[in-house]
C-alpha cells in the first residue's frame, strides 16, 4: 500500500470541520487502513482523517509503547460526552506540525462515545495519555489544532515558520519541474 502524504500546517484543509461517517463501509475501512499505514510510517500515535485531506470524522490511535504489542484503535464519529473539571498538562505534538512540541492543558479525564470499525456503538472513559490523544484528535475533526491551545505569541511564531517552509517547498518543487 502506498503511504499517503500527511498534510502540513498551514494547509487550509486542517481548518475544515469533518463530516460524520454515515456507514462504516468498504470505503471507510480502506481509509482507516491508509490512515494506520501513514500513522505508523510517520511514526505517530494518532491521526485524524483530515490529515490525509479527507474531511471524515475518523480517528486512528495506537498508544502502545515501542516494546509493547501494537494496540490499534479506530474511533468513528466521536462525541465528547463528559470532561473532568480537573485539568492535566501534556507535551503535545502533531504529525501536521512535525518536530514542534508544546505543553497543553486539557481536562484530565473524558468520556467519549463513538462507533467502532464494525459499526458498533462504543463508549470509553479515558484518563492520561488516552484522554489527551482523544481530545487532540477530536479537535482535528472540528478544524482545531493543538497550537490553538497555546499562547498567541508561540502560535504565530510556529505558523510563520511553517508558512515559510511551505513557500520554500513550493518554490523547490517548481524549480525541479522547470
Ligand atoms: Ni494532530
Amino acid at each position: 500500500m502506498k503511504v499517503r502524504d500527511i498534510i502540513l500546517l498551514p494547509d487550509k484543509r486542517l481548518r475544515q470541520v469533518s463530516k460524520p461517517v454515515a456507514k462504516v463501509d468498504a470505503a471507510a475501512r480502506k481509509l482507516v487502513a491508509e490512515m494506520f499505514t501513514a500513522m505508523y510510517a510517520a511514526p505517530g500515535i494518532g491521526l485524524a482523517a483530515i490529515q490525509l485531506g479527507e474531511p471524515k470524522r475518523i480517528i486512528t490511535l495506537d498508544l502502545a509503547k515501542k516494546e509493547q504489542p501494537s494496540d490499534p484503535r479506530v474511533i468513528i464519529n466521536p462525541e465528547l460526552v463528559w470532561e473532568s473539571d480537573e485539568l492535566g498538562t501534556y507535551e503535545e505534538g502533531c504529525l501536521s506540525i512535525p518536530e514542534y512540541y508544546e505543553e497543553v492543558e486539557r481536562p484530565k479525564a473524558v468520556t467519549v462515545k463513538y462507533i467502532d470499525i464494525d459499526g458498533k456503538p462504543q463508549e470509553v472513559e479515558a484518563t492520561g495519555l488516552l484522554a489527551t490523544a482523544l481530545q487532540h484528535e477530536i479537535d482535528h475533526l472540528n478544524g482545531i489544532l493543538f497550537i490553538d491551545h497555546i499562547s498567541k505569541l508561540k502560535r504565530d511564531r510556529v505558523i510563520k515558520k511553517f508558512t515559510k517552509a511551505a513557500k520554500q517547498a513550493a518554490k523547490d518543487a517548481k524549480r525541479s519541474k522547470d
